[in-house]
């Protein structure tokens, strides 16, 4: 099966986002000029885009990996959340900035910060490629925004239908007639 050359409808393509990637990568090195910094990469879906804010920074941080996940229907989550994948890595007295996709309720990453927080970090904050404020319950706010949006499905970049179309080089909004073509 291969990917689909465009689907749905692109609200960022691969140039809009390196833009933005380079943008951020450099506040980010600025805000934490001389700091040892951890950036913490949120699987699966943050690869992509942890990779360019990586890749554009100057600072010499190290990296680790974590997975969470909460339960729910495929679209939304319920509030159970559940740590698959926990790092070893010191983070005592360390700045921690965890990279996300995307932040919907927040629920998730809510759960996450609180735990990482236990771990005697100096600072643990977020940079979000996407953000939907418009659906937040939990009390959370993102450091580092991406790109805001309004309350869509979106796939590529990184994040999925049903665990596919991860691996698309651009950020797209699925409606219900794109869903059926799947
Ligand atoms: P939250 O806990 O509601 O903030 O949701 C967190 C996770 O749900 C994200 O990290 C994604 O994995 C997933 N998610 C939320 N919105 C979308 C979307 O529009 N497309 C694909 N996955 C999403
Ligand atoms: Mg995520």
């Amino acid at each position: 099966m291969s990917k689909p050359k465009i689907l749905g409808k692109i609200l960022y393509d691969y140039d809009d986002i390196q833009k933005r990637a380079k943008e951020l990568a450099a506040q980010i090195d600025k805000d934490y000029e001389g700091e040892d910094l951890i950036l913490l990469c949120t699987l699966k879906g943050s690869v992509l885009w942890f990779a360019d804010i990586l890749k554009y920074m100057e600072h010499d941080c190290r990296i680790d990996f974590i997975s969470a996940s909460s339960y729910g229907s495929a679209t939304s989550t319920s509030g159970v959340v559940k740590i698959n994948f926990d790092p070893n890595i010191n983070m005592y007295n360390a700045h921690v900035l965890v990279i996300e996709d995307i932040v919907d309720s927040g629920i998730t990453l809510k759960y996450v910060m609180d735990k990482l927080a236990e771990r005697g970090p100096k600072s643990v904050k977020v940079c979000t490629m996407l953000n939907k404020e418009a659906r937040r319950t939990a009390d959370f706010h993102a450091d580092y925004v991406g790109f805001e949006i309004d309350d869509l499905f979106i796939i590529g970049y990184g994040l999925d239908y049903d665990q596919r179309l991860r691996g698309l080089p651009y950020i797209s909004y699925l409606e219900e007639d794109d869903v059926e073509s799947l």
